[in-house]
C-alpha cells in the first residue's frame, strides 16, 4: 500500500469505529463547528428538543452541553469530564479531549446518557436516607423503651417500697408517742426533786421521792429511753437509704461518659429496693469477692441487678434461696444471681433474651427485662451468662470489662 493508501484505510477504519460505538461523539472542525456525528450523537441530539429542527442546529445544541469552563480546562490538561443536566431531564456524562503537540488544534467531545445510572444511584441515596431516618427512630423508640420499662418497673415497684418506707414511720410515729409520755414523767420527777431540794430538810422528802420514782417507771423509762431513740433513729435512716436508693436507681444518665463503680453496692441498694417482693420467699446469701471499681453507668447496670433478682423471686414458688456472688477475673468481673427456682427448660434457653418472650401471666411478665438487660450489658461491652437446670434454680452471671477499650 502506499502511504497515501495507507492513510485512507486508517481513515475509514477510525470513522466506521467512531461510527459504531454506542457513545455519541462529536468531532469538531478547527473552527469549533461540527465536523463530525456518528449516530448516537444525532439521537441524543433529537432527545435534547422534541421539537423538529435541522440537525445543524440540534448537534449544535448537543455541543453546547459543554460548559465553557471545561474547555480552558482540557485544553490545559488534555482532558476534562464531568456529568451535565440537560433540560429535557437527562444526566449527560460529558467528556472533552484537546489534541496537543502534532494534534494541537484538534477536539472531539463524547456524551454517554447516564440518567438511568444517576436515578438508580438517587434512588439508592433515597432509600440509603430513609434507611438512616428508621434506623434512628428505632434507636430512639429502643431508648424510649428501656426508659418506659424501668419505669414500669419502679411502679410495680412502689407499692412495695411505700410498705417498707410506711413500717420504719409507723413506728417512728409510735415511738415518739411514748417519748413524749416518758418525757413528761422525766419533768414530774426532777419537778419533785427540784420541790424536794428546795424544802427545808430534803431527806424527809426520801420515800415520798421513792414512791413517786416508782409510780412513774422512772427505772424503766431509764432503761427503755435509749432504745427508743436507735430503733427510732434506724427507721429514719432506712427509709432515707430507700429514698436515696430509689434515687440512685432511677437516675438517667445515659449521655455521661462511664464512670468506675462499686457494683456490690449497686447490687446492694438495688437489692433494698426489691426487698419487699423476696422476703417472704427467699433467704439472701451473699458471696462476694474482692472487686475493683468497674467502669459503667451504674444506673443502668443497676437496673440489670433489679431484673435477675425480681426473676430470681419470681421463679421461686414458696421458698427458696438466692445466692449473690461477685468477683474478678483477669480483666473482668463478674456478678451472679442465682436462685433455687423452677430452672428454665433447655429447649427455651435459647429464647430468654428475645424482647416479649415471656412465660408470665399477663400484668406479672413483659417479657423485657432480660431483653433489656442484655442490651445494656453488650452496650458495656460485656456478656450475660445463663446456666440452668429445670426444677433445680438458675444462674445469671454478668460479665463486664473493668475498664471499657477506648473508641
Ligand atoms: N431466674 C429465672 N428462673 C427461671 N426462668 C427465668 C429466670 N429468669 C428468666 N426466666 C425466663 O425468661 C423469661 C423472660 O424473662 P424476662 O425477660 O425478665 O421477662 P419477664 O420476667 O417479664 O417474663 C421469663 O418469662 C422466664 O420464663
Ligand atoms: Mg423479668
Amino acid at each position: 500500500m502506499t502511504e497515501d493508501e495507507l492513510v485512507d484505510y486508517w481513515s475509514s477504519q477510525m470513522l466506521w469505529a467512531i461510527g459504531a460505538t454506542p457513545m455519541a461523539v462529536l468531532l469538531l472542525a478547527p473552527d469549533g463547528g461540527v465536523a463530525f456525528a456518528n449516530d448516537p450523537a444525532r439521537r441524543l441530539a433529537a432527545q435534547l428538543d422534541p421539537a423538529p429542527a435541522d440537525e445543524a442546529r440540534l448537534l449544535h445544541r448537543l455541543l453546547a452541553l459543554v460548559p465553557d469552563t471545561a474547555w480552558d480546562a482540557a485544553c490545559g490538561a488534555g482532558h476534562w469530564s464531568g456529568d451535565v443536566h440537560t433540560m429535557a431531564g437527562l444526566t449527560v456524562e460529558v467528556g472533552v479531549y484537546c489534541g496537543r503537540g502534532e494534534h494541537e488544534g484538534r477536539r472531539f467531545v463524547t456524551f454517554n446518557d447516564v440518567s438511568a445510572r444517576s436515578a438508580r444511584e438517587r434512588e439508592l441515596q433515597q432509600r440509603h436516607d430513609e434507611l438512616e431516618r428508621t434506623y434512628k427512630r428505632l434507636a430512639g423508640a429502643q431508648e424510649q423503651l428501656l426508659q418506659s420499662e424501668k419505669m414500669a418497673s419502679i411502679g410495680q415497684l412502689a407499692a412495695g417500697v411505700a410498705h417498707e418506707i410506711n413500717n420504719p414511720i409507723g413506728y417512728v410515729h409510735s415511738n415518739l408517742g411514748t417519748l413524749r409520755e416518758y418525757v413528761a414523767s422525766l419533768f414530774a420527777m426532777i419537778e419533785a426533786y427540784g420541790t424536794a431540794i428546795a424544802s427545808p430538810d430534803p431527806a424527809a422528802h426520801r420515800d415520798e421521792l421513792r414512791a413517786q420514782r416508782e409510780k412513774l417507771d422512772i427505772d424503766f423509762i431509764l432503761g427503755d429511753l435509749p432504745q427508743l431513740l436507735d430503733e427510732s433513729r434506724e427507721g429514719i435512716e432506712r427509709v432515707t437509704r430507700i429514698v436515696q436508693d430509689l434515687k440512685e436507681f432511677s437516675h438517667v444518665g445515659r449521655n455521661e461518659t462511664m464512670r468506675p463503680a462499686d457494683l456490690v453496692k449497686g447490687l446492694e441498694s438495688t437489692l433494698n429496693i426489691v426487698w419487699n417482693d423476696l422476703k417472704y420467699k427467699a433467704k439472701v446469701e451473699k458471696i462476694y469477692g474482692d472487686m475493683p471499681a468497674v467502669e459503667c453507668h451504674a444506673s443502668e447496670i443497676n437496673q440489670v441487678f433489679m431484673n435477675l433478682l425480681i426473676n430470681a423471686g419470681q421463679a421461686i414458688a414458696e421458698r427458696g434461696v438466692i445466692t449473690l456472688a461477685c468477683g474478678v477475673d483477669g480483666e473482668e468481673a463478674w456478678v451472679s444471681v442465682a436462685d433455687t427456682g423452677c430452672g428454665i427448660p433447655e429447649e427455651t434457653l435459647g429464647r430468654i433474651f428475645d424482647p416479649f418472650y415471656t412465660t408470665k401471666p399477663i400484668g406479672r411478665g413483659t417479657g423485657l427485662g432480660l431483653a433489656i438487660s442484655y442490651r445494656i450489658v453488650e452496650k458495656h461491652h460485656g456478656r450475660i451468662e445463663v446456666e440452668s437446670r429445670l426444677g433445680q434454680g438458675t444462674t445469671f452471671r454478668v460479665v463486664l470489662p473493668v475498664r471499657q477499650p477506648t473508641a
